[in-house]
């Protein structure tokens, strides 16, 4: 038996659908719509590649996005200032600085100077606490998107063993957060943890989040747990790149129950993820 795909694109469409409907409710009530500014320092080609995707998808929703580029060499002062000028504007609901960024520039003092209210990805500090505190707050796109393919799966949580492999502030810390939330009983793994391969073998829910290439092998995986790959790479394959997550696809989906395609699956929710917390934060500064 093979896997059942969770299908990130279609899920990822239908919750863009549901956003563009809410800025379409947002504008009729308050002549506004939501704003987001994504700040790209440099010219990684990825990050380029990610951060025009986020700005087409907030047109595509209805909102009004601003995509702010600066030079890899740009001076934290700069940059700050930057943040500041954004956090200032009453038409920009979400900030977004992308990372990573340039080696000489602390991403942290970045992060904290945006107003917790514009910081749609769910990383200031406050934000952070908010979540572990089960309190209302903006949180972390990926994470929160991972959440919404395995609700729309149908997937059980409650009581459910749930294994993250990675402890980032992106990905592992916050979806712990929201795997707790939802009653699962949750363990953290990392690069640390001995016996990985048996650790992940006791997961319903297994989350991957590690960035190294195709490390979960089908030896990993409890035959039926549902696999949710958040991992990028890119490796090099008959003399072309391809995509691949941390999850080794081909041999995983024999053994799995469910599992996310990578590319098509975790990737579109994160952005998808992004619209909704724009969105969100929009109306709470309107205070609609
Ligand atoms: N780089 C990789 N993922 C992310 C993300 O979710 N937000 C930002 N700002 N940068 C990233």
């Amino acid at each position: 038996m093979t896997a059942q795909i969770i299908d990130g694109k279609a899920i990822a469409k239908d919750v863009r659908e549901e956003v563009a409907a809410g800025v379409e409710e947002l504008r009729a009530k308050t002549g506004k719509v939501p704003g987001l500014a994504v700040v790209l320092v440099g010219e990684d080609p990825a990050s380029q590649t990610y951060v025009r995707n986020k700005g087409r998808a907030a047109d595509k929703c209805g909102m009004f996005s601003r995509q702010e580029n600066r030079p890899a060499d740009i001076s934290q002062e700069e940059l700050d200032a930057l943040v500041d000028e954004l956090n200032a504007d009453p038409d920009i609901h979400g900030i977004l600085v992308q990372l990573p960024l340039p080696k000489h520039l602390n991403a942290t003092e970045v992060n904290d100077r945006i107003r917790p209210e514009k910081d749609v990805d769910g990383f200031h500090p406050i934000n952070v606490g908010l979540l572990v505190s089960g309190r209302p707050c903006l949180k972390p796109c990926t994470p929160s998107g991972v959440m919404v393919m395995l609700e729309r799966s149908g997937l059980t949580l409650k009581g459910a063993e749930a294994v993250i492999v990675g402890r980032s502030l992106i990905v592992g810390k916050p979806m712990a957060q929201l795997l707790t939330a939802a009653h699962a009983t949750v363990t953290v793994c990392h690069s640390r943890t001995q016996d990985l391969p048996g650790v992940c073998r006791r997961a319903d829910i297994l989350v991957a989040a590690t960035g190294q290439a195709e490390m979960i092998k089908k030896d990993w995986v409890k035959p039926g747990a549902a696999v949710i790959d958040v991992g990028i790479s890119f490796v090099e394959r008959d003399g072309k790149f391809k995509q691949v997550g941390d999850v080794l696809y081909d041999e995983v989906k024999e053994v799995a129950g469910w599992i996310t395609p990578n590319p098509g699956g975790v990737g579109p929710m994160t952005i998808a993820m992004l619209m909704a917390n724009t969105l969100e934060a929009a109306k709470n500064q309107l205070g609609v």
